[in-house]
Protein backbone atom coordinates (compact mmCIF):
# COMPACT_ATOMS: atom_id res chain seq x y z
CA UNK A 1 0.00 0.00 0.00
CA UNK A 2 1.39 3.28 -0.81
CA UNK A 3 1.73 5.99 1.82
CA UNK A 4 1.24 9.60 2.44
CA UNK A 5 3.42 11.97 3.57
CA UNK A 6 1.04 13.32 6.33
CA UNK A 7 1.92 10.24 8.00
CA UNK A 8 5.58 11.06 8.69
CA UNK A 9 8.80 13.02 10.40
CA UNK A 10 11.39 12.94 8.26
CA UNK A 11 14.79 11.91 8.85
CA UNK A 12 16.73 11.67 6.22
CA UNK A 13 17.05 14.06 3.37
CA UNK A 14 19.61 12.29 0.67
CA UNK A 15 20.67 12.21 -3.13
CA UNK A 16 20.91 9.25 -4.94
CA UNK A 17 24.57 8.64 -5.97
CA UNK A 18 25.81 6.52 -9.41
CA UNK A 19 26.88 3.59 -7.20
CA UNK A 20 23.67 3.19 -5.97
CA UNK A 21 22.08 2.37 -9.55
CA UNK A 22 21.77 -1.00 -10.90
CA UNK A 23 21.98 -2.29 -14.82
CA UNK A 24 18.57 -1.24 -15.48
CA UNK A 25 19.54 1.99 -14.48
CA UNK A 26 17.31 2.12 -11.60
CA UNK A 27 18.19 1.95 -7.48
CA UNK A 28 19.17 -1.53 -6.77
CA UNK A 29 16.09 -2.29 -4.93
CA UNK A 30 18.51 -3.79 -1.51
CA UNK A 31 20.13 0.25 -1.07
CA UNK A 32 16.58 1.19 0.64
CA UNK A 33 16.84 -0.84 3.14
CA UNK A 34 20.21 1.44 3.75
CA UNK A 35 18.48 4.46 3.46
CA UNK A 36 16.04 3.36 6.09
CA UNK A 37 18.14 2.76 8.22
CA UNK A 38 20.23 5.81 8.14
CA UNK A 39 16.77 7.69 9.00
CA UNK A 40 16.80 5.24 11.96
CA UNK A 41 20.04 6.85 13.04
CA UNK A 42 18.29 10.13 12.94
CA UNK A 43 15.18 8.80 14.52
CA UNK A 44 17.38 8.01 17.41
CA UNK A 45 19.63 11.26 17.85
CA UNK A 46 15.90 13.06 17.31
CA UNK A 47 14.54 11.16 20.23
CA UNK A 48 17.97 12.49 21.98
CA UNK A 49 19.49 9.54 22.54
CA UNK A 50 22.90 8.67 21.45
CA UNK A 51 22.72 5.13 20.44
CA UNK A 52 25.73 2.86 21.84
CA UNK A 53 25.83 5.06 24.96
CA UNK A 54 21.96 4.67 25.57
CA UNK A 55 22.09 1.00 24.94
CA UNK A 56 24.61 0.57 27.85
CA UNK A 57 22.57 2.49 30.24
CA UNK A 58 20.06 0.33 29.40
CA UNK A 59 21.56 -3.18 29.62
CA UNK A 60 20.31 -3.91 26.17
CA UNK A 61 20.01 -3.67 22.58
CA UNK A 62 17.41 -3.70 19.40
CA UNK A 63 17.93 -6.30 16.85
CA UNK A 64 15.96 -6.25 13.69
CA UNK A 65 13.67 -9.47 13.12
CA UNK A 66 11.72 -8.34 9.86
CA UNK A 67 11.57 -6.09 7.21
CA UNK A 68 9.19 -5.65 4.49
CA UNK A 69 9.39 -3.47 2.22
CA UNK A 70 7.07 -2.91 -0.86
CA UNK A 71 7.86 -1.02 -4.07
CA UNK A 72 5.87 1.12 -5.59
CA UNK A 73 7.85 2.72 -7.90
CA UNK A 74 11.83 3.62 -9.25
CA UNK A 75 14.27 5.89 -8.23
CA UNK A 76 17.21 7.20 -10.12
CA UNK A 77 20.29 9.18 -10.25
CA UNK A 78 20.70 12.22 -8.79
CA UNK A 79 17.14 11.75 -7.81
CA UNK A 80 16.68 13.54 -3.82
CA UNK A 81 14.50 11.04 -1.34
CA UNK A 82 13.36 11.98 1.80
CA UNK A 83 12.74 9.19 4.14
CA UNK A 84 10.02 9.24 6.81
CA UNK A 85 9.14 6.93 9.69
CA UNK A 86 6.76 6.72 12.34
CA UNK A 87 7.16 4.20 15.68
CA UNK A 88 3.25 2.89 15.11
CA UNK A 89 3.57 -0.21 17.87
CA UNK A 90 5.54 -1.15 20.95
CA UNK A 91 5.10 -4.90 22.17
CA UNK A 92 6.31 -6.59 25.18
CA UNK A 93 10.13 -6.62 23.57
CA UNK A 94 9.62 -5.52 20.16
CA UNK A 95 9.26 -2.26 18.53
CA UNK A 96 7.83 -1.62 14.87
CA UNK A 97 8.48 1.48 12.65
CA UNK A 98 6.64 2.25 9.36
CA UNK A 99 8.77 3.97 6.62
CA UNK A 100 7.77 6.09 3.44
CA UNK A 101 10.45 6.73 0.89
CA UNK A 102 9.39 10.09 -1.31
CA UNK A 103 10.55 11.51 -4.11
CA UNK A 104 7.97 14.72 -3.62
CA UNK A 105 5.08 13.65 -2.86
CA UNK A 106 5.76 9.99 -4.29
CA UNK A 107 5.70 7.08 -2.21
CA UNK A 108 8.55 4.84 -3.84
CA UNK A 109 8.80 2.25 -1.26
CA UNK A 110 6.90 1.75 1.92
CA UNK A 111 8.38 -0.47 4.94
CA UNK A 112 7.77 -1.61 8.20
CA UNK A 113 10.39 -2.83 10.20
CA UNK A 114 10.36 -4.96 13.64
CA UNK A 115 12.92 -4.29 16.21
CA UNK A 116 13.35 -6.93 19.23
CA UNK A 117 15.12 -5.32 22.31
CA UNK A 118 17.28 -7.94 24.06
CA UNK A 119 20.44 -8.88 25.87
CA UNK A 120 23.28 -8.35 23.31
CA UNK A 121 25.52 -11.42 24.85
CA UNK A 122 22.55 -14.00 25.16
CA UNK A 123 20.41 -12.45 22.61
CA UNK A 124 17.32 -13.36 24.58
CA UNK A 125 14.48 -10.74 24.56
CA UNK A 126 13.95 -8.66 27.12
CA UNK A 127 10.94 -6.23 28.07
CA UNK A 128 10.89 -2.53 25.83
CA UNK A 129 12.39 -0.30 29.40
CA UNK A 130 9.42 2.13 29.95
CA UNK A 131 11.40 4.90 29.57
CA UNK A 132 11.61 3.68 26.15
CA UNK A 133 8.51 3.37 25.70
CA UNK A 134 7.26 6.43 27.54
CA UNK A 135 9.84 8.32 25.27
CA UNK A 136 8.62 7.05 21.84
CA UNK A 137 4.92 7.56 22.50
CA UNK A 138 6.24 10.98 24.00
CA UNK A 139 7.88 11.75 21.01
CA UNK A 140 5.63 10.38 18.20
CA UNK A 141 2.94 13.01 20.10
CA UNK A 142 4.93 15.77 19.11
CA UNK A 143 6.12 15.98 23.40
CA UNK A 144 9.49 17.30 24.57
CA UNK A 145 11.85 14.64 24.45
CA UNK A 146 14.62 16.36 26.55
CA UNK A 147 14.36 18.43 29.82
CA UNK A 148 16.69 21.57 30.43
CA UNK A 149 18.27 22.40 33.91
CA UNK A 150 20.30 25.46 35.37
CA UNK A 151 22.01 25.65 38.36
CA UNK A 152 24.80 26.30 40.26
CA UNK A 153 28.46 24.08 39.83
CA UNK A 154 27.47 21.81 43.45
CA UNK A 155 23.78 20.53 41.53
CA UNK A 156 25.25 20.02 38.17
CA UNK A 157 29.12 19.52 38.45
CA UNK A 158 28.62 15.22 38.20
CA UNK A 159 26.65 15.70 34.96
CA UNK A 160 28.45 18.85 33.02
CA UNK A 161 32.02 17.39 33.89
CA UNK A 162 31.38 14.23 33.10
CA UNK A 163 30.40 15.56 29.58
CA UNK A 164 32.91 17.60 29.10
CA UNK A 165 35.71 15.79 29.98
CA UNK A 166 34.40 13.62 27.13
CA UNK A 167 34.81 16.54 24.98
CA UNK A 168 37.38 18.46 25.42
CA UNK A 169 39.64 16.09 27.34
CA UNK A 170 39.21 12.98 25.59
CA UNK A 171 38.02 13.86 22.23
CA UNK A 172 39.75 17.49 21.65
CA UNK A 173 43.17 17.10 24.07
CA UNK A 174 42.23 19.91 26.36
CA UNK A 175 44.84 19.17 29.31
CA UNK A 176 42.62 17.87 32.39
CA UNK A 177 44.35 20.73 34.53
CA UNK A 178 43.11 23.16 32.31
CA UNK A 179 39.51 22.05 31.75
CA UNK A 180 38.34 22.72 35.21
CA UNK A 181 39.09 26.08 37.07
CA UNK A 182 37.86 28.77 39.68
CA UNK A 183 35.06 29.94 37.39
CA UNK A 184 33.08 26.71 37.83
CA UNK A 185 32.34 27.30 41.20
CA UNK A 186 30.86 31.14 40.50
CA UNK A 187 29.46 30.17 37.57
CA UNK A 188 25.71 29.73 36.35
CA UNK A 189 25.90 26.05 34.36
CA UNK A 190 22.99 24.55 31.81
CA UNK A 191 22.61 20.91 31.56
CA UNK A 192 20.42 19.20 28.81
CA UNK A 193 19.09 15.42 30.27
CA UNK A 194 17.94 13.33 28.14
CA UNK A 195 14.78 10.96 28.56
CA UNK A 196 17.15 8.10 30.00
CA UNK A 197 18.40 11.38 32.61
CA UNK A 198 22.07 11.22 30.63
CA UNK A 199 23.46 14.59 30.17
CA UNK A 200 23.47 15.53 26.44
CA UNK A 201 24.88 19.49 26.20
CA UNK A 202 26.22 21.80 28.57
CA UNK A 203 27.83 25.47 28.50
CA UNK A 204 28.51 27.85 31.66
CA UNK A 205 27.85 31.59 31.81
CA UNK A 206 30.08 33.32 34.16
CA UNK A 207 29.15 36.44 36.83
CA UNK A 208 29.30 39.76 35.25
CA UNK A 209 31.79 42.48 35.19
CA UNK A 210 31.24 45.53 36.55
CA UNK A 211 31.57 46.80 32.89
CA UNK A 212 28.29 44.49 32.32
CA UNK A 213 30.59 42.17 29.93
CA UNK A 214 29.55 38.34 31.26
CA UNK A 215 31.19 35.41 29.41
CA UNK A 216 30.07 32.11 28.06
CA UNK A 217 31.97 29.02 27.75
CA UNK A 218 32.62 25.45 28.03
CA UNK A 219 29.77 24.59 25.35
CA UNK A 220 29.62 21.23 24.98
CA UNK A 221 27.09 18.97 23.11
CA UNK A 222 27.34 14.99 22.97
CA UNK A 223 29.09 13.76 19.77
CA UNK A 224 26.79 11.54 18.12
CA UNK A 225 24.06 14.47 18.80
CA UNK A 226 25.64 17.18 16.98
CA UNK A 227 24.25 19.24 14.34
CA UNK A 228 20.46 18.56 16.19
CA UNK A 229 19.98 21.85 17.01
CA UNK A 230 20.88 20.98 21.32
CA UNK A 231 23.98 23.21 21.05
CA UNK A 232 21.65 26.29 19.79
CA UNK A 233 18.99 25.06 22.10
CA UNK A 234 21.20 25.53 25.44
CA UNK A 235 23.55 28.72 23.80
CA UNK A 236 19.60 30.39 23.34
CA UNK A 237 18.66 29.92 27.10
CA UNK A 238 22.22 30.86 28.95
CA UNK A 239 21.94 34.05 26.62
CA UNK A 240 18.29 34.46 27.93
CA UNK A 241 19.50 34.28 31.48
CA UNK A 242 21.95 37.03 30.51
CA UNK A 243 19.63 39.02 28.89
CA UNK A 244 17.59 38.44 32.44
CA UNK A 245 20.03 39.21 34.80
CA UNK A 246 20.74 42.46 32.74
CA UNK A 247 24.30 41.55 31.73
CA UNK A 248 24.62 43.89 28.46
CA UNK A 249 27.20 42.40 26.21
CA UNK A 250 28.10 38.69 26.44
CA UNK A 251 31.86 37.81 25.46
CA UNK A 252 33.49 34.05 24.12
CA UNK A 253 36.61 32.47 23.52
CA UNK A 254 35.15 30.68 20.40
CA UNK A 255 37.45 27.96 18.83
CA UNK A 256 37.89 28.94 15.47
CA UNK A 257 36.23 25.52 13.72
CA UNK A 258 33.31 26.91 15.47
CA UNK A 259 32.91 30.56 14.93
CA UNK A 260 29.97 29.80 12.20
CA UNK A 261 28.29 28.91 15.29
CA UNK A 262 28.14 31.44 17.47
CA UNK A 263 28.21 33.83 14.29
CA UNK A 264 24.67 32.08 13.88
CA UNK A 265 23.20 33.40 17.03
CA UNK A 266 24.69 37.33 16.33
CA UNK A 267 28.47 37.31 17.91
CA UNK A 268 30.75 39.17 16.11
CA UNK A 269 34.46 38.59 15.66
CA UNK A 270 37.24 40.49 17.67
CA UNK A 271 40.88 41.04 16.87
CA UNK A 272 42.94 38.52 15.71
CA UNK A 273 42.80 34.58 16.31
CA UNK A 274 45.17 33.15 19.49
CA UNK A 275 45.92 29.61 20.47
CA UNK A 276 44.82 28.59 23.92
CA UNK A 277 44.84 24.96 24.97
CA UNK A 278 46.80 24.38 21.68
CA UNK A 279 43.17 24.93 20.19
CA UNK A 280 43.06 28.38 17.76
CA UNK A 281 40.48 30.32 19.07
CA UNK A 282 38.75 34.04 18.02
CA UNK A 283 37.18 36.65 20.76
CA UNK A 284 33.67 36.90 19.98
CA UNK A 285 30.87 39.69 21.44
CA UNK A 286 27.58 39.94 21.24
CA UNK A 287 25.60 42.89 22.53
CA UNK A 288 21.82 42.09 24.30
CA UNK A 289 19.36 44.46 23.31
CA UNK A 290 17.11 45.39 26.47
C1 LIG B 1 29.94 23.57 18.83
C2 LIG B 1 28.78 22.71 19.29
C3 LIG B 1 28.45 23.07 20.74
C4 LIG B 1 27.57 23.00 18.38
O1 LIG B 1 26.45 22.27 18.85
P1 LIG B 1 25.43 21.52 17.84
O2 LIG B 1 24.33 20.96 18.64
O3 LIG B 1 26.21 20.60 16.97
O4 LIG B 1 24.94 22.74 16.94
P2 LIG B 1 23.46 23.03 16.40
O5 LIG B 1 22.94 21.80 15.75
O6 LIG B 1 22.62 23.63 17.47
O7 LIG B 1 23.81 24.11 15.27
C5 LIG B 1 23.20 25.38 15.15
C6 LIG B 1 23.63 25.98 13.80
O8 LIG B 1 25.06 26.14 13.80
C7 LIG B 1 25.65 25.41 12.72
N1 LIG B 1 26.92 24.82 13.20
C8 LIG B 1 27.14 24.09 14.30
N2 LIG B 1 28.44 23.74 14.39
C9 LIG B 1 29.04 24.27 13.29
C10 LIG B 1 30.38 24.24 12.79
N3 LIG B 1 31.36 23.62 13.44
N4 LIG B 1 30.64 24.90 11.62
C11 LIG B 1 29.66 25.53 10.94
N5 LIG B 1 28.36 25.59 11.38
C12 LIG B 1 28.06 24.96 12.52
C13 LIG B 1 24.62 24.33 12.40
O9 LIG B 1 24.78 23.87 11.08
C14 LIG B 1 23.31 25.06 12.62
O10 LIG B 1 23.10 25.89 11.49
P3 LIG B 1 21.64 26.27 10.89
O11 LIG B 1 21.16 27.42 11.72
O12 LIG B 1 21.92 26.66 9.50
O13 LIG B 1 20.78 25.06 11.04
C15 LIG B 1 29.12 21.20 19.15
O14 LIG B 1 29.52 20.94 17.83
C16 LIG B 1 30.22 20.69 20.08
O15 LIG B 1 29.97 20.32 21.22
N6 LIG B 1 31.48 20.68 19.60
C17 LIG B 1 32.59 20.14 20.36
C18 LIG B 1 32.95 21.07 21.49
C19 LIG B 1 33.27 22.47 21.02
O16 LIG B 1 34.02 22.66 20.07
N7 LIG B 1 32.70 23.47 21.71
C20 LIG B 1 32.85 24.85 21.38
C21 LIG B 1 33.88 25.46 22.22
S1 LIG B 1 34.12 27.18 21.80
Amino acid sequence: MTRSRDEFRFFSHLRVRWVEVDMQKIVFNGHYLMYLDTAISDYWRALGLPYEKSMHALGGDLFVVKSSLEYHGSAFYDDILDIGLKCTKIGNSSIVISGGIFRGNTCLVSAELIYVFANPHTKKSMTVPDAVRQLMVDFENGLPVTQMVLGPWAELKEEALALRLEVFVQEQGVPLEMEQDEHDETSRHIVLRNALGLCIATARLLPVSHEGVSKLGRMAVERQLRGHDLGRTVLKALLEEARARGDQEVLIHAQKSVQPFYAKAGFEPQGEAFMEAGIEHIEMKLKLKT
